[in-house]
């Protein structure tokens, strides 16, 4: 049996739920919430200790002005809720991706972050205005610039991921096949998996599903 310490999520398919069952995207967005705390109970059941999820992509800007608006909103009302539980759940919260949003959430996010930074259980990833090519060109900007050697460890260190153990498992739900310039690094030995449900109708079943099958997979890291 594969241990399991860290399971990343494209949560993909929040706008077809929502022009599918109710004409608009943003309804989407506020059901695939949901899913969200329906998938975080599960991860800690199941005793996994991190958790990332790709909320908002570097190429996400090229959305219409009011969808943003609306996600922001949401992102804003759910911390302002659950930040306190999720405090109290022992679960720390880190957003890994530039945080160059409006004020008000900057500040939220990163109190949020504060807040939460000596918990243990869980820790939460969550992906905002991240783009892993800009993560990687970063990285080595950054070593270039302290004189430091390119190295594969010395890159690991400079990504948000850094002290993070790469991902076991990467789920991408909505039916579409593709990555959307998300972990390319960190994924390099990932179990991939693709669900054909949009992130709304995404269930605590399909996901521990997707475990199960995890478990029992021989994983080579280039061996026999
Ligand atoms: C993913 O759902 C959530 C975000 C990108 C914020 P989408 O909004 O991409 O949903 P679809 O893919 O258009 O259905
Ligand atoms: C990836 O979904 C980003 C998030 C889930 C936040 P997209 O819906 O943006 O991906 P593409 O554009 O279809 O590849
Ligand atoms: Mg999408």
């Amino acid at each position: 049996m594969n241990p399991l310490n860290h399971v990343a999520i494209i949560m993909d398919g929040n706008g077809r739920w929502g022009l599918k069952h109710t004409n608009s995207r943003n309804k989407g967005h506020r059901a695939g919430l949901n899913t969200v705390e329906k998938i975080i109970k599960t991860t800690i059941k199941n005793q996994i200790p991190y958790l990332t999820l790709f909320a908002f992509s570097t190429e996400n800007w090229k959305r219409p002005r009011s969808e943003i608006k609306y996600l922001f909103k949401l992102l804003e009302k759910f911390l302002k809720n659950k930040i306190t539980n999720l405090n109290k759940n022992d679960i720390k919260l880190k957003i890994i991706g530039e945080k160059n949003f409006p004020l008000k959430l900057n500040k939220l996010l990163k109190k949020s972050e504060l807040l939460t930074k000596n918990n243990s259980k869980l820790q939460i990833n969550l992906a905002l205005n991240y783009g892993s090519k800009k993560e990687i060109v970063n990285a080595i900007r950054t070593l270039n610039k302290n004189n430091k050697k390119i190295t594969e460890r010395n890159i690991s260190g400079e990504l948000y991921t850094k002290h993070i153990p790469d991902p076991d498992v990467l789920i991408r739900t909505g039916k579409t096949n593709r990555l959307s310039n998300f972990l390319l690094w960190q994924i390099s030995y990932s179990e991939i998996f693709f669900s054909n449900k949009f992130w709304p109708d995404f269930t605590e079943a399909d996901f521990i599903k997707i475990i199960n099958k995890y478990r029992k997979i021989k994983r080579n890291f280039g061996e026999i």
